[in-house]
């Protein structure tokens, strides 16, 4: 039997999960050295959040509780800045940065020191703390005035809500990048794809339309990170930058370990040199190197423009470019029926790696760079992981090539294809006939976020589904160890693995089927909010436009949607058999 706390016991166990769970964070997320296991993290945090429920006096709005969001804002604050939030001179040349170099030494006439920092492609924020607290978070805006976005960027596990050690002001601005690592950008757009959604242009476009958002529970799942690299303040502990931020490590902030002190421009271009090849390793976009006086005092002398600091520029890398034959160009089915036209290139070396094929997005894209088969065209690699095609090669266009006619039917399936307005893609409609689409929902529903039934690879789902077994994912709850057996690399142990996974299956939440179920727009975060909302799929059947649009998020098209699809007889007996 547990006895129950008093109040000072609970308000101490309190103070003491908190202190714990930050510590794991800090060690998580700003040292990457992890020091629990997520199954022992999230213990405590339940304890933590039942004692809060408990003892709501005691509730912390730093709390450690709070970084799962919850809280939903129908508009930001507009908040002035203290301090205006500038911008930075560009170049592209090493001459301009000797430009730069000398300006500085006729200003100063004396000794000085540089520091350099990667140019983190992501959104600017500022973060103000008061007594070692976070109290506001506020977006650049127009750099007079942004947003206060502080619910949402307490969902960042990087930033700390309280900071550590003791000597830090009492009050201080602190300014840096939040990023979408490049893994989340990529998983988030696989996402929106297939429920789809139009991709999202850029991990910067992404953190940025992430951190407008009005729920900051997907914040919360959308694991942006921050780096540090400005302070301000009256009172700060060294009268240069590098040494500041240095500090400001030990307070809890993430500091990139790239930044550098460089006695002269020779070493400033070395770096930038270095990193023009080596920031394809990193997890995250940079755009460039950023250049900074170090002392205080000397930034103060050399002052400001309009618009910028004098003591500051960045140098931004051209994208890396290469031009090559397109050879063919081909088409792709996805699981949606999406099509996607796919440019077949002559291998070619660019940044790192060896290329052979770049998607070319969709008809309007081929249109806009009349791109045809046997052209040289340009490829480029941005931020993006799939490279894409920038332009042609008009002086290299072979006397007799033919303007590309986009398909009319589906490449696997033969069916005419549609395009609906406001779409860009074109859409294979034979959702039950076309084979890709058949497999592919079918891999989608016993992926591990869906159904999670792992021992049903692809290729077994093809065989079954060339045998005639598997016509629709309901199929998979009456397949037999029998139907199994005969397959390809399938032992009597694979077989029994694969009937319990299925077994297994049906205690999976709610929310996990109308994710597998594949229901266009529906992707996991909008199945998370259904199920939460209706709990069951009766309930869901039967609601209304007006009903799904009172669950937060879902628009007009996700409302049509799932109404289409539940209108479908077809859907409606597939679920009631895998329910069954
Ligand atoms: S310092 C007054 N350092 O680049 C100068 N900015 O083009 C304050 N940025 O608005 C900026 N990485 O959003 C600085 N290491 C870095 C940076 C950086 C990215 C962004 C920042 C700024 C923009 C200027």
């Amino acid at each position: 039997m547990t006895i129950k706390m008093t109040k000072d016991q609970a308000k101490d166990r309190i103070v003491y999960l908190s202190k714990e769970l930050e510590e794991h964070n800090y060690r998580y997320y700003v040292l990457s050295e992890p020091s629990i296991s997520d199954f022992d993290f999230d213990k405590l945090l339940e304890d933590l959040k039942e004692l809060e429920k408990e003892y709501p006096e005691f509730l912390n709005p730093n709390s450690p509780s709070q970084r799962v969001g919850g809280q939903i804002i129908k508009e930001f604050k507009t908040i002035r800045h203290k301090y205006p939030m500038l911008s930075l001179a560009n170049t592209y040349t090493a001459e301009e940065l000797h430009d730069f170099d000398e300006r500085i030494s006729k200003s100063l006439s004396e000794q000085f020191e540089y520091v350099c920092e990667l140019k983190f492609d992501g959104v600017a924020i500022g973060l103000t703390y008061k007594a070692g607290l976070l109290v506001q978070a506020v977006t650049r805006g127009d750099g007079e005035q942004g947003d206060d976005v502080t619910n949402n960027v307490k969902t960042i596990r990087s930033i700390p809500l309280r900071l550590r050690g003791r000597n830090y002001p009492d009050e201080f601005e602190i300014r840096g990048e939040i990023i979408l690592p490049l893994k989340v950008f990529e998983s988030l757009n696989k996402e929106r794809e297939e429920a789809r959604e139009p991709p999202l242009a850029n991990p910067r476009n992404a953190a940025s339309g992430t951190l407008k958002m009005q729920d900051s529970s997907i914040v919360a799942s959308r694991n942006l990170d921050c780096y540090l690299y400005v302070m301000l303040g009256e009172q700060l502990p060294f009268t240069s930058h590098y040494e500041n931020l240095i500090e400001a490590r030990k307070w809890g902030f993430k500091i990139s370990d790239f930044m550098v002190r460089c006695a002269d421009i020779n070493a400033v271009l070395n770096y930038i040199h270095h990193w023009k090849t080596e920031r394809h390793k990193l997890d995250f976009d940079i755009d460039g190197v950023v250049v900074k006086i170090n002392s205080f005092p000397q930034q103060r002398k050399l002052g400001f423009t309009a618009k910028s600091p004098r003591w500051a520029i960045a140098y931004k890398y051209q994208a890396e470019q290469v031009s090559t034959l397109l050879e063919k160009i081909t088409y792709q089915v996805g699981r949606t029926g999406s099509i996607t036209p796919v440019a077949n290139l002559k291998p070619v070396q660019l940044a790192g790696t060896v290329v052979k094929r770049a998607s070319l997005h969709n008809a309007d894209i081929i249109e806009k760079l009349d791109v045809r088969e046997g052209d040289t065209v340009y490829v480029e690699k941005g931020g993006e992981i799939i490279p894409k095609i920038t332009g042609v090669d008009l002086t290299k266009r072979p006397a007799k090539t033919q303007k590309t006619k986009y398909i009319t039917h589906c490449p696997e399936c033969n069916a005419l294809l549609v395009r609906e307005d406001n779409e860009a893609n074109h859409y294979c409609p034979n959702e039950s006939g076309c084979p890709p689409q058949i497999k592919g929902r079918m891999e989608h529903f016993v992926s591990r976020k869906a159904m999670n039934i792992d021992s049903l690879g692809g290729e077994t789902i093809a065989q079954l589904f060339e045998k005639g077994l598997l016509k629709n994912f309901a199929d998979i709850y009456d397949l037999k160890k029998e139907d199994l057996l005969p397959l390809e690399r399938m032992a009597e142990r694979s077989a029994n693995n694969l009937i319990k996974g299925i077994e297994d299956s049906k205690k999976i939440p709610f929310d996990r089927l109308l994710y597998g179920l594949g229901i266009r727009h529906v992707g996991e975060t909008t199945a998370k909010k259904l199920a939460y909302y209706f709990k069951n799929t009766e309930a869901l059947k039967k609601a209304g436009m007006e009903q799904l649009m009172e669950v937060g998020d879902i628009g007009e098209a996700i409302a049509k949607s799932i109404i289409h699809y539940f209108k479908e007889r077809k859907n409606l007996e597939i679920i009631d058999r895998q329910i069954k």
